[in-house]
């Protein structure tokens, strides 16, 4: 058991954040939830204490605001942190990078200041995928594949998160840091309790078919068909949330049992590529739902093909994904046809 060690959960209220929430509490920790809500639904916190049976303790407060930050450190005096507090919208950030810089850097910033201030034990940081920009030739990418220019403002301020990171580690050497590179968060927790929420209409594939499927949207665009794959769509590494919040439990309980100063960057993902007509398939599949769709032109800055070498994160993190995609596809649905039940 780990004792109940508190961990704060910066953006806790959200997507990835509230599914490690859970998976925390159900690994014996004590997640204690930093969020201001601007990208999460309002009714999550009573949702996962209907998940976990438990209370759980939230500070409504901006990450970037260091003053609020540090009251809330003093507070609770956590053990470990899990940084997952940005902006995350790709082409949102094509559009907005000012506020994709300042939120995404100063959040980090002052993370890491009071990570050092309140000798916190541990920091997850929660990267992406999106640092490997175009992989060209070599669609599995390992953890050494060279940092490129991202394609978007977003995906660049992940490296930069990434470096200063590195720069910190470096002048702090005993810290404790471990960079979880996502590829494509995917699906719900079983309870349909809890899921992705987009804030208006959704960027991401997923929930835009679960959304065109219950009739919220008319019809899905497939963005291009005419790549370098075996169908011509797009290919990704389409990775269960639920996984992915094990892997940060994983990647805490690392950090835990490391005596000395440690910095990895590690790729979390399935290590299968999967293309957007396949994922329209199993979805119509799964749910026996046909799909309305059509194929429309390429979206810039979309990958062609890009999927995750898994090999470290088995390695150090004793970690592996264990659902497969029907379960992703069928708990976004499941989920999403919770949404309309209830009116969330
Ligand atoms: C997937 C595929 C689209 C919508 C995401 C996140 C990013 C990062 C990496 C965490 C692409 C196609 C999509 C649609 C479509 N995750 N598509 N029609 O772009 O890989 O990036 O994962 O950091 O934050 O955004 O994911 O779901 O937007 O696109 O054809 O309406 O689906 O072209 O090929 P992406 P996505």
């Amino acid at each position: 058991m780990n004792s109940g060690k508190k961990i704060l959960v910066t953006g806790g209220a959200g997507y990835i954040g509230s599914h490690t929430v859970v998976s925390l509490i159900e690994n014996g920790y004590t997640p204690v939830i930093v969020d201001d809500f601007r990208n999460a639904q309002s009714s999550v916190i009573e949702q996962l204490e209907a998940i976990t049976n438990q209370k759980i303790k939230l500070h409504r407060v901006d990450c970037c605001d260091s003053q609020a930050m540090n009251t809330v450190f003093e507070a609770e005096k956590p053990n470990g942190v899990i940084h997952f507090a940005a902006y995350k919208a790709v082409n949102e950030s094509v559009e907005k990078p000012l506020e994709y810089y300042k939120n995404n850097l100063q959040s980090l910033l002052v993370v890491l200041e009071l990570y050092q201030k309140h000798k916190v034990q541990s920091l997850v940081f929660s990267s992406s995928c999106t640092v490997y920009g175009e992989p060209k030739g070599k669609i599995e990418v390992d953890e050494s594949f060279p940092i490129e220019k991202a394609f978007s403002p977003y995906g660049q301020t992940k490296i930069i998160c990434e470096q200063i990171i590195q720069d910190f580690h470096h002048s702090q050497p005993d810290s404790k840091i471990i960079s979880l590179r996502y590829f494509n968060p995917v699906g719900a927790h079983a309870s349909a309790l809890i899921g992705e929420y987009p804030i208006g209409k959704p960027n991401n594939l997923l929930p835009y078919i679960t959304q065109t499927a219950i009739g919220k949207l008319k019809q899905l665009t497939v963005f291009g068909n005419d790549y370098a794959t075996s169908d011509g769509t797009c290919v990704r590494d389409y990775i269960h949330v639920c996984d992915l919040a094990d892997a940060h439990v994983q990647a805490i309980s690392f950090l835990e049992k490391e005596t000395n100063g440690v910095l990895e960057a590690v790729n979390i993902g399935t290590g299968k590529g999967t293309s957007v007509q396949e994922i329209i398939e199993t979805f119509e599949t799964e749910t026996g739902v046909s799909l309305n769709y059509t194929i429309g032109p390429r979206r810039a800055g979309d990958v062609e093909a890009i999927y995750a070498n898994t090999s470290k994160s088995e390695k150090i993190l004793q970690w592996k994904a264990k659902r497969s995609l029907k379960d992703s596809v069928c708990s976004a649905w499941n989920w999403e046809k919770n949404i309309k039940k209830n009116g969330y």
